[in-house]
């Protein structure tokens, strides 16, 4: 029988009495595991080997495991400077305990709830008592960490409560095994000679002719390859890219516009009064150097000061506020992307733009909020407007079914809402996918006459600004925006999630 190398090498390796792990076979064929993986499963196809499975699992210490194996867990920390401080005689002052342990930060709380849990015991008003029956060096956990780190096994309740504690992390692997079977036995007294295979085409083999001689090597496409770990896209990148291809689409065009402009584009423009709450120096990110913008387009200035003082129109009512051309000048990193719509609308960015038009962008705003489950500072703004004559919300409404059914988002839900610059205004929300909750993805409306016509504009626009993480948020399941973008991302989620529309 003729066998490629690396089947000859496996079975030679192999034993008919015991089965041997895959890896031990393979180190004495002088094998890579993976090509001794593909050629044992090519031998079990001949019924030369047969191969069994089993999943080990195996666990190993987190940084903060490896820590506590290195300074001792912050509850028996807590435990030997209570009873240094005599709190199994006379309960003891909580505060001192802690010094005496030399605990702080995350570490108190962790020492605080882990003594109580496990009975070295109790805290009760900031006084401690002790447990003089108690031994730390007996404690399960911390011989646990030991044993883990010597490569021993563990009881497994423990392992859950490490697990639990962030303390190990447990991975299962799949170990497979294989042994002769009698075919195998017969085949190697019979004796299996190498036979040359061949991987690839060449040129060569092609034009010597020599291709019709050789004996191709087989691919074992369900065969475990080694895990290769290249560049790819961010998740997020990945989303923004089919948002962009689905606005195409629908016959979007891009804009572009800068990151940190004047507030006169980020606000004035839009009929934001120059006293509006999200206009303090709290929500936005001001820029010191250079704080002002060189030049604005005078006559647009004069028109925007008259529409927030007059208003706009035979009936107009402005603010009836200060309007100050140095606060309009301001510098800030764009607290939304409706910025750029305004550069669009009034013909500073492209000229004079005639009915119908259609734009989109996507790119970063910024903004002082409280992090949380569903807000960064920073976040990416689907910002988008259509221009033509007589739109109606329905217009809007219909635009936002076609482009969310696109990501399998049918469930939308519109909410009446206040902006300065548009009327009729709603928010949009959709379900999410794992909590049920309805979360908001989106803000739009209808510019008002106040805004379009100091721009310049006679005919109708409507407009948003949507989330891209949240909308991320609904279509990967994750339930934290810190998920799925920011320091916090898993690896893994990084590394393995495709993001399909
Ligand atoms: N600028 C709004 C926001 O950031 C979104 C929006 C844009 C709303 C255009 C209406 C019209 O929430």
């Amino acid at each position: 029988m003729r066998l490629p190398h690396a089947q000859v090498a496996i079975l030679e390796a192999a034993d008919a009495n015991e089965a041997r792990r895959i890896e031990a076979v393979a180190a004495e064929a002088d094998l890579k595991p993976e090509t001794a993986t593909g050629a044992a499963f090519a031998l079990e196809a001949e019924g030369l080997v047969t191969l069994s499975e089993e999943t080990v699992e195996s666990a190993e210490l987190t940084e903060e495991g490896r820590q506590y194996l290195d300074e001792e867990l912050p509850e028996l920390r807590f435990y030997r400077a209570a009873i240094e401080a005599g709190a199994d005689d006379s309960p003891a002052q909580m505060g001192q305990v802690i010094g005496e342990a030399g605990l702080d930060g995350e570490a108190v709380d962790i020492a605080l709830s882990n003594f109580a849990r496990k009975g070295y015991g109790h805290i009760d008003s900031g006084e401690v008592t002790a447990d003089s029956d108690a031994d730390p060096d007996a404690d399960p956990e911390a011989a646990a960490l030991a044993a883990l780190d010597a490569g021993n096994a563990a009881d497994s309740d423990v392992l859950d409560r490490l697990e639990q504690r962030n303390l190990i992390e447990r991975t299962e692997t799949t170990v497979r095994s294989l042994r002769l079977t009698d075919d195998g036995v017969t085949a190697l007294m019979e004796g299996v000679a190498v036979a040359e295979t061949v991987g690839q085409v060449t040129p060569e083999l092609l034009t010597a002719g020599e291709w019709r001689d050789v004996e191709f090597a087989e691919y074992n496409v369900e065969a475990d390859a080694e895990d290769v770990r290249t560049g790819k896209k961010h998740v997020l990148r990945q989303q923004a890219e089919n948002v962009t291809d689905v606005l195409v689409g629908m016959g979007f065009q891009e804009m572009q516009g800068p990151t940190v402009d004047a507030d006169f584009w980020i606000n004035d423009c839009l009929f934001m009064p120059q006293d509006h709450p999200a206009r303090n120096h709290w929500d936005r990110f001001a820029l010191s150097r250079p704080s002002q913008i060189d030049e604005l387009p005078e006559d647009l200035v004069e028109r925007v000061e008259a529409a927030h003082r007059e208003g706009v129109g035979p009936d107009g009512e402005g603010y009836h506020s200060p309007w100050d051309l140095d606060f309009a000048k301001a510098l800030a990193l764009r607290g939304h992307t409706t910025s750029m719509t305004a550069r669009h609308l009034s013909g500073e960015a492209m000229g004079d733009l005639e009915p119908p038009q259609r734009f989109f962008s996507i790119e970063k705003a910024y903004r002082n909020d409280t992090l949380d489950a569903t807000h960064l500072l920073e976040f990416f703004q689907i910002e988008g407007w259509v221009m033509a004559e007589d739109l109606s919300v329905r217009d809007l409404m219909g635009t936002f079914e076609e482009f969310y059914a696109q990501f399998g988002i049918t469930d939308l839900q519109f909410k009446p809402h206040y902006n300065p610059y548009t009327e009729p205004s709603f928010e949009l929300f959709g379900r999410h996918p794992e909590t049920g909750e309805l979360i908001e993805i989106g803000n739009s409306g209808i510019f008002r006459p106040e805004m379009l016509d100091p721009l310049g504009v006679d005919c109708d626009v409507m407009a948003w600004g949507l989330a891209l993480e949240r909308l991320l948020m609904l279509v990967t399941g994750a339930e934290d925006i810190r998920d799925v973008h920011g320091t916090l991302v898993d690896l893994d989620f990084l590394r393995n999630e495709e993001v399909l529309y």
